[in-house]
């Protein structure tokens, strides 16, 4: 029995065909992944499911019947619920309340009356939540159950992820699988996007892959494999990336001593962190998001000022260096919002100069020439996809963080700062990436990798730390680690623990 059908769905964003004329079926009781590569069309497809797009052709039916959804409403309406990564959550409100927000049409609950709904709703689905803790005090895990309960509150039949597992640690998909699983039994169907082949390979009846816009096919996934999704996701195999194991070269390069800073609402942020990268070495820095690492990235860019430790690359400084001084002495970086590295009204070739005009000046101005050799250059290096003159605002995300790469590991810094380097990118993107990080390495360079990606984190480094709540709960060498006992140290359930590596 099809819970949906979507027939002929075509979407343009003036140029780009987004969703090219797209079948999409997906039955009752089944988990049906959907996957791509980044600017595929998976998240416009589901926008347009939901009401928050309308398909410029097409049609979609709901249990048989032709349906018109103009906005969320009307698809919550018709069963089908969403969860994206951005959560529509009241901070100060329990669970409960939210939850029942909304829903009763009114903005006043009981909030007994909720409290007790909320419970035995969350017991019928099997979705862990305490319905009286405050929103505001959850982690992003539990965060999500919030918003998955919402929707099946809601009686959704359908439930749309959109990339749910990119913010959870190992226990937290775990989790969310069992979910998934009991949803099945209770007969709902569910569209799950994630760049992860094993996820999609371990919780998912079928798998509908997109390449530009448009269905390569839709497999059992019984009668599939990692390798065949890669290839119709990317038309080739991918291999993975991960590091030869070798001797330490010794020299630090990075010296993080007894930092600390505080967050944009001025509470301690990071309390005393220290640490050390030698040349050659990749220290990776794990952990949940919303435990430091923004800010302990943002002090090593020169963005925030710490409110006490210091930061020393090879003998100098940087502790209150401005983020060109830190340019300037030699580190290359990657901020964790893409958005944050580069200027979207600006082209590639200007984006791929900033923070270095000053190579750029001939007799005492800007040196359009240049700036476009130097981009065209690049561009052919980093394979990007893009012309000089494009406005960065329209390059894809890999594209974009290519661009970033290209910008910060193209002057042979001794330092490299990568935060969050591959979030959200698709195989292919994040394959290339990491193999430039590994060259920076390979070259003699001290890399500082922050990421909430510990496949990423345990394939690239040499030694992890542990970052719990600002401090450092764990160091150890990458080759002793396991994802569980990580997974355990990055919920703070392990605090304590402490292993010099
Ligand atoms: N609001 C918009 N305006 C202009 N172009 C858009 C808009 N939304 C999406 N696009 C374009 O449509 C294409 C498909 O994007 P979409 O977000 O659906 O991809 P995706 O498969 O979800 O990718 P990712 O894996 O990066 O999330 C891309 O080329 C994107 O740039
Ligand atoms: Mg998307």
């Amino acid at each position: 029995m099809h819970a949906i059908q979507m027939r002929g769905i075509t979407k343009r964003f003036g140029p780009v065909i987004a969703n090219n004329h797209i079948d999409f079926d997906l039955m009752r009781g089944e988990i049906h992944a959907l996957l791509g590569e980044n600017g595929a069309g998976k998240t416009t497809l589901m926008r347009i499911l939901y009401g928050l797009y309308h398909a410029d052709e097409g049609e979609v039916r709901v249990n048989g019947q032709v349906a018109h959804v103009a906005a969320p409403k009307d698809a919550i309406q018709l069963g089908i619920g969403m969860v994206t990564q951005h959560f529509a959550l009241v901070p100060t409100l329990s669970v409960a309340e939210n939850v029942v927000l909304g829903y009763t049409g009114s903005f006043r609950v009981n909030p007994q009356v909720a409290r007790q709904k909320v419970a035995e709703a969350a017991a019928r689905f099997g979705v862990e939540v305490n319905p009286s803790a405050l929103v505001r005090h959850l982690s992003v895990g539990e965060r999500q159950r919030v918003e998955i309960l919402k929707a099946l509150y809601r009686n959704a039949r359908v439930l749309i992820l959109d990339e749910p597992t990119a913010v959870l640690v190992p226990q937290e998909v775990d989790m969310l699988f069992q979910t998934l699983e009991r949803l099945r039994q209770d007969g709902l169907s569910v569209i799950f996007i994630s760049h992860k082949l094993y996820e999609v390979m371990t919780v998912c009846d079928r798998i509908t892959v997109l390449r530009d816009g448009h269905v390569v096919g839709t497999v059992d996934k019984a009668a599939t494999s990692q390798a065949e999704l890669a290839r119709m996701m990317v038309g080739r195999e991918t291999f993975g990336v991960a590091r030869q194991e070798r001797k330490p070269q010794g020299e630090v390069l990075l010296r993080i001593e007894n930092l600390s800073a505080v967050d944009e609402k001025g509470l301690p942020a990071i309390k005393g962190v220290s640490l050390e990268v030698g040349a050659g070495e990749i220290l990776g820095v794990a952990g949940v998001s919303g435990n430091g690492q923004t800010e302990l990235s943002h002090v090593l860019a020169g963005t925030l000022k710490p409110t006490g430790g210091r930061v020393l690359v090879g003998d100098r400084d940087l502790t209150l260096a401005d983020p060109a001084q830190v340019s300037g002495m030699g580190v290359g970086r990657i901020p964790e919002d893409r958005h944050e590295g580069a200027i979207g009204e600006l082209n590639v070739a200007e984006n791929l100069a900033l923070e270095y005009l000053g190579e750029f000046i001939t007799a005492g101005m800007l040196d359009h020439q240049r700036i476009r050799r130097h981009a065209e250059q690049l561009i052919a290096e980093y394979q990007i996809k893009a012309s000089p003159t494009d406005r960065m605002r329209t390059l894809s995300g890999g594209n974009i963080q290519k661009v970033i790469l290209a910008r910060a590991l193209s002057r042979n810094p001794q330092v490299v700062i990568a935060s969050q380097p591959t979030r959200g990118l698709d195989v292919g993107a994040t394959e290339y990436v990491r193999s430039k990080l590994l060259e920076q390495r390979s070259r003699g360079a001290a890399v500082l990798l922050l990421s909430e990606d510990l496949d990423e984190v345990l394939a690239l480094s040499d030694r992890i730390a542990v970052i719990y709540e600002g401090r450092i709960v764990g160091l150890i060498p990458a080759k002793e680690a396991d994802l569980e006992q990580l997974g355990l140290m990055m919920s703070g359930a392990r605090e304590g623990i402490r292993v010099e590596a």
